[in-house]
C-alpha cells in the first residue's frame, strides 16, 4: 500500500489543543507598557473574539464549525503517501511517509487556518482583513479564503519575495486581494523603514508591523496572522489528526515526525497530536527544521520579544533572534521570521521537540532528489523537511534501523521555480551568520523581561 486517501466523512470534527496536555503551562503574552499579562480585550481591536477565546483556551478539543468543514472538504483529508521510490533510491530500511498539503487550491497547508480565520472574522461582522506574507503562500491562502467568504483583503508582501515570486502575487490578485511590496509607503512602519533603508529587502517582522497598523486604524478591518499564534497552530492540527487516522490503515506508527518551521504552524499542525502521545510516554522524536540563515531556535535566545519590527505587538516568550533582525533573502521566504511560535519554543524548552538548521544548498539538493524519485516538487520551505527526512533515513541505513519517518509536505513549489533555476545556475549560497550580526539584534532585546 502506497497511499491512504480518506473519504470526506472521515475529516476530523475537532481541532486538538495541546494546552490541555502541557506538563507546564505556556508563559502568557505581556503588555510591553506594564509588563503584565494581557487579556483578550486588549487585542479585540484587531482580532475577533472567537479567535481570542481559542488563543487562550484550555479545552482539549475545539469543534470545527460546519461552514469551515464544508470548505475543508474541497481538498481534505489530504493524502498520506509512502515515498517508496525515495526509500529505494536511498537504500534505507526506514519507511518514509509524507502528508501532502500541496493538495489545497493555493498549494500549501496555510488554508487550514486561513479558512477558519476568515470565517470567524466574517461572523464577527468584519468585512476586510490585512495581513503580511513572505513567499506569498500565506497571502494567497488568505486571498482564497476571503474570496469564499466575500471579504476584502490587503496583503503586505515582503519585498524580496514580491520580486522573486511574481506568480504568487498574481494568485493573490486572481482571488481578489490587493497587494503591495513591504516596506510600503502606505503605513507609518513602512515609511520609517524606507526612510532609513530605501533598498530594504523587507522581512516578515516589518510586514507584520504594516498589517497590524493597517488593521488598528480601520474599524472594518482586522489583522490576520498566518503562523506563530496558538489559534493558528490549533487550526493546523487537522493535519496530524488525519495522519494518525491514516497510519492505522498502514498498521504503522511514526518513530520520527518532521516539519519545517518558519513561525511554527505546519510543524505544530503535524506534530502536536504526536507530541501529546510523547507527553503521555510514547517514545518518539519530533524534529523542527529551520533554515541556517534564520536560526531562531538553534542560535536565538528563549526570551520575551515583540512579534514585529515596529514593536506594535504584545511581548511573547519565544526563541528569537531579536525583532530588528532582517534575515538574508533566502528563497524559503516563509521561513524568514525572527521568532518562533511560543508553543513550539515552550516544547523545545521542555525537550519535547528537537531543532535542526540545515544549509540552503543541502535543502535544494534534497528537494531535487525528492522530485526525481517521487515526482512532486517541494516548496523551498518544505525542502527543509525533506532534507531532514532524508538525513534521518540515511541514519537508519547506517544503523540498520527500520524506523517509520513522517514528514509534513507543507506545500508544492510550482510557483518557486525561479528558486530552482537559481539553484541549477549555481547562484544560490549558504549563509552561516556571523556572531556579530546576531549579537546586534540580541543587544536590542536583552533588557526585555526574561520568561
Ligand atoms: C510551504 C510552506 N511551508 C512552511 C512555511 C513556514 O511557515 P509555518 O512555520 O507557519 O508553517 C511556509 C510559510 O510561508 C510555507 O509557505
Amino acid at each position: 500500500m502506497k497511499r491512504s486517501v480518506l473519504g470526506e466523512n472521515e475529516l476530523p470534527r475537532s481541532w486538538y489543543n495541546i494546552a490541555a496536555d502541557l506538563p507546564e503551562p505556556l508563559r502568557p503574552p505581556l503588555d510591553p507598557g506594564t509588563g503584565k499579562p494581557i487579556g483578550p480585550e486588549q487585542l479585540a481591536a484587531i482580532f475577533p473574539m472567537p479567535l481570542l477565546e481559542q488563543e487562550m483556551s484550555a479545552e482539549r478539543e475545539i469543534a470545527i464549525p460546519e461552514p469551515v468543514l464544508d470548505v475543508y472538504a474541497m481538498w481534505r483529508p489530504t493524502p498520506l503517501i509512502r515515498a517508496v521510490r525515495l526509500e529505494q533510491h536511498l537504500g534505507t530500511p526506514a519507511k518514509i511517509f509524507y502528508k501532502y498539503e500541496g493538495a489545497s487550491p493555493p498549494g500549501s497547508h496555510k488554508p487550514n487556518t486561513a479558512v477558519a480565520q476568515a470565517y470567524y472574522n466574517k461572523i464577527s461582522g468584519i468585512e476586510r482583513l490585512a495581513t503580511e506574507t513572505g513567499a506569498g503562500q500565506w497571502g494567497s491562502a488568505l486571498a482564497f479564503a476571503c474570496s469564499l467568504f466575500d471579504m476584502a483583503l490587503k496583503v503586505y508582501m515582503v519585498r524580496v519575495s514580491y520580486e522573486q515570486k511574481p506568480y504568487r502575487r498574481s494568485l493573490i490578485q486572481t482571488w481578489g486581494g490587493e497587494i503591495v511590496p513591504s516596506p510600503s509607503p502606505d503605513t507609518p512602519a513602512g515609511r520609517q523603514v524606507l526612510e532609513a533603508t530605501p533598498d530594504s529587502p523587507g522581512s516578515l517582522g516589518i510586514a507584520i508591523s504594516e498589517a497590524v497598523q493597517d488593521a488598528a486604524h480601520r474599524d472594518d478591518t482586522n489583522y490576520s496572522l498566518g503562523s506563530v499564534l496558538n489559534h493558528v497552530l490549533l487550526h493546523q492540527t487537522v493535519i496530524g489528526l488525519e495522519a494518525q487516522r491514516q497510519f492505522r490503515d498502514f498498521g504503522l506508527e511514526p518513530d520520527v515526525v518532521i516539519g519545517c518551521v518558519g513561525g511554527g504552524s505546519n510543524f505544530g499542525g503535524i506534530a502536536l497530536p504526536y507530541v501529546r502521545e510523547k507527553i503521555h510516554g510514547k517514545p518518539l522524536r519530533a524534529i523542527a527544521v529551520e533554515p541556517e540563515a534564520c536560526p531562531s531556535i538553534t542560535r536565538g535566545h528563549y526570551h520575551y520579544d515583540f512579534g514585529d519590527t515596529a514593536q506594535t505587538t504584545p511581548l511573547m516568550a519565544m526563541h528569537t533572534l531579536g525583532h530588528s533582525f532582517v534575515p538574508p533573502g533566502i528563497h524559503a521566504g516563509g521561513l524568514r521570521y525572527h521568532g518562533m511560535a511560543p508553543l513550539i519554543s515552550h516544547l523545545v524548552e521542555l525537550d519535547l521537540v528537537e531543532p535542526q538548521a540545515p544549509a540552503q544548498l543541502d535543502c535544494f539538493a534534497a528537494a531535487v532528489t525528492f522530485a526525481r524519485t517521487e515526482g512532486v516538487i517541494p516548496a523551498p520551505e518544505t525542502a527543509h523537511a525533506v532534507q531532514a527526512a532524508i538525513a534521518e533515513a540515511e541514519r537508519c541505513k547506517r544503523e540498520g534501523s527500520e524506523e517509520t519517518i513522517l514528514f509534513g509536505f507543507s506545500g508544492h513549489g510550482f510557483f518557486d521555480m525561479s528558486a530552482y533555476d537559481a539553484y541549477f545556475a549555481e547562484k544560490l549560497t549558504n549563509y552561516q551568520l556571523p556572531e556579530d550580526a546576531l549579537a546586534r539584534a540580541w543587544e536590542a532585546i536583552r533588557e526585555l523581561p526574561k520568561p
